[in-house]
């Protein structure tokens, strides 16, 4: 079926990003207890996950991906997931609002742990150390001993999806997803926001929407969409030790399917054509996001496609342009030009975080809540002119009040950075510029699909 590929073919191509574990010994015990341990993710959930993206390609759903930009151990508890779940639900109803198609919703999380640096060492004051890759691989204090990758940290990210998963799943299906609960999602702390006030206008008018359906006999006994919804996982599949050893063979199809998330994605850094990343990708059967950059050229993009969804299936691949808010016009189109003139099915989905880190004057990594935008702006824009859909947002975000990114109504300054500055790695948008970016990017979506309709009235 797949020429040449098995779940360890990767390990003879060059590779990128990779640690280096001190013990061969120790870290082979961990992938041999991994690969005993039960897979996370079920095939069937990724299968429709592909429907799911598959539609979002034809303009017929809407991605909504988001989460931290690294999960932390210590930040890990129950709060925190129900947080960030709610605001993805909170976006997830103004987006359909505003799209009036479903919106497929795909968390980082449960497994977002091992990140791609841009320098193998960090030196501060004078102390040169290795870099901090993310929990599964190394701590983040800035110690010689804590720097050190090591294998055991694979179980404890394993066990710590492990229960993430399980929450996420009980939130999704166990009622606290009933649309009858809208007003309940609204987060304390952004209680006078006024995101938060558009929010809770649209939950009454749902709300009222819900009465009026109830009266004619549909409810959540009737309709499963009204009590529960569907939330898949992903992360970048950095770490192929890991991803390898979470593989597995599905007795139904028979296919390869990386069990340790619905979807995963290459990064930016690591997406080269011979490279060990995408050697590994193109043999399991899940969803795959491949991130491209300002760097990405059509002829590269379009060698990878090929690599990766050889067969041409819709939902397998979405593509997730991080261009920066200043060069998106410039370098998207050539890439949704090629992409459309080939009729290759992707997703296109807008990340627009990570070409618009800035430093702060006082020393934070931060994002400005209006690049980000512009940047939205800009995805839109390029994609109405050619004729292409916008199928998806990657975003991170917190459900937590913290101070990361600037701007957005509550208007955080460089000056405000310092007071709940929590993010292990990049600065993710708080709960309330969440929720704003969300109405912003209802209208947009709404605008598009006014301006369709008149298009289509006219032919
Ligand atoms: C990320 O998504 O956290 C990331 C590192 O992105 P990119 O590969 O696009 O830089
Ligand atoms: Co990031």
């Amino acid at each position: 079926m797949n020429n040449n590929w098995s779940p360890s073919s990767w390990r003879s191509k060059p590779i990128l990003q990779v640690p280096t574990y001190p013990s061969q010994e120790k870290l082979e015990a961990v992938e041999r207890k991994l690969a005993s341990n039960p897979p996370l993710v079920f095939a069937g959930e990724v299968r429709r996950l592909k429907e799911r993206l598959a539609a979002a390609s034809e303009g017929k759903a809407f991605l909504l991906q988001g989460g931290d930009c690294a999960e932390a151990f210590a930040e890990f508890n129950a709060d925190m997931i129900r947080d960030t779940f709610k605001v993805m639900l909170q976006m997830s109803v103004v987006l359909t609002y505003g799209a009036a198609v479903p919106i497929v919703k795909v968390g980082r999380m449960a497994g977002q742990f091992a990140k791609p640096r841009s320098a193998d060492t960090e030196t501060i004051d004078g102390v040169e150390l290795p870099s901090y890759r993310g929990d599964i691989i190394n701590d983040i204090e800035f110690t010689e001993a804590s720097r050190v990758p090591n294998p055991e940290r694979m179980l404890d990210a394993y066990n710590q999806a492990t229960a993430n998963l399980n929450l996420l799943r009980a939130f999704a299906q166990g009622g606290f997803a009933d649309l009858n609960q809208i007003h309940k999602w609204n987060l304390d702390f952004v209680g006078d926001s006024a995101a938060s006030a558009r929010y809770q206008e649209l939950a009454a008018r749902i709300e009222e929407s819900l009465a009026f359906m109830r009266a004619c006999g549909i409810d959540g006994d009737s309709v499963n969409q009204v009590k529960e919804t569907e939330f898949y996982t992903s992360h970048e599949a950095l770490l192929l030790t890991y991803e390898e050893a979470l593989t597995r063979v599905d007795s139904l199809s028979g296919k390869y399917y990386d069990c340790s998330a619905h979807m995963l994605w290459i990064g930016d850094r690591t997406r080269q054509i011979d490279g060990a990343h995408v050697e590994f990708l193109r043999g399991v059967d899940n969803p795959i996001g491949v991130k491209c950059g300002p760097t990405s050229n059509p002829d590269d993009l379009m060698k990878l496609i090929d690599r990766l969804n050889p067969e041409n299936e819709a939902g397998r691949i979405t593509l997730i342009a991080r261009m920066a808010h200043d060069k998106v016009h410039e370098h998207l189109p050539p890439l949704v030009r090629r992409v459309r003139d080939e009729g290759a099915k992707v997703v296109w989905s807008c990340d627009p975080m990570h070409g618009n880190t800035h430093k702060a004057s006082s020393g934070y990594k931060t994002r400005a809540f209006d690049r980000i935008l512009k940047e939205v702006d800009g995805f839109f824009d390029v994609h109405a002119a050619e004729g292409t859909h916008p199928g998806g947002i990657h975003i991170e975000m917190t459900g937590k009040d913290v101070t990361e990114c600037i701007g957005g109504a509550q208007a955080i300054g460089d000056e405000d950075l310092g007071d709940r500055y929590h993010t292990h790695c990049d600065p993710r948008l708080n709960a309330s510029q969440s929720v704003e970016l969300a109405f912003l990017l209802a209208e947009q979506l709404k605008s598009d699909r006014d301006a369709n309709g008149k298009k289509a009235a006219a032919e």
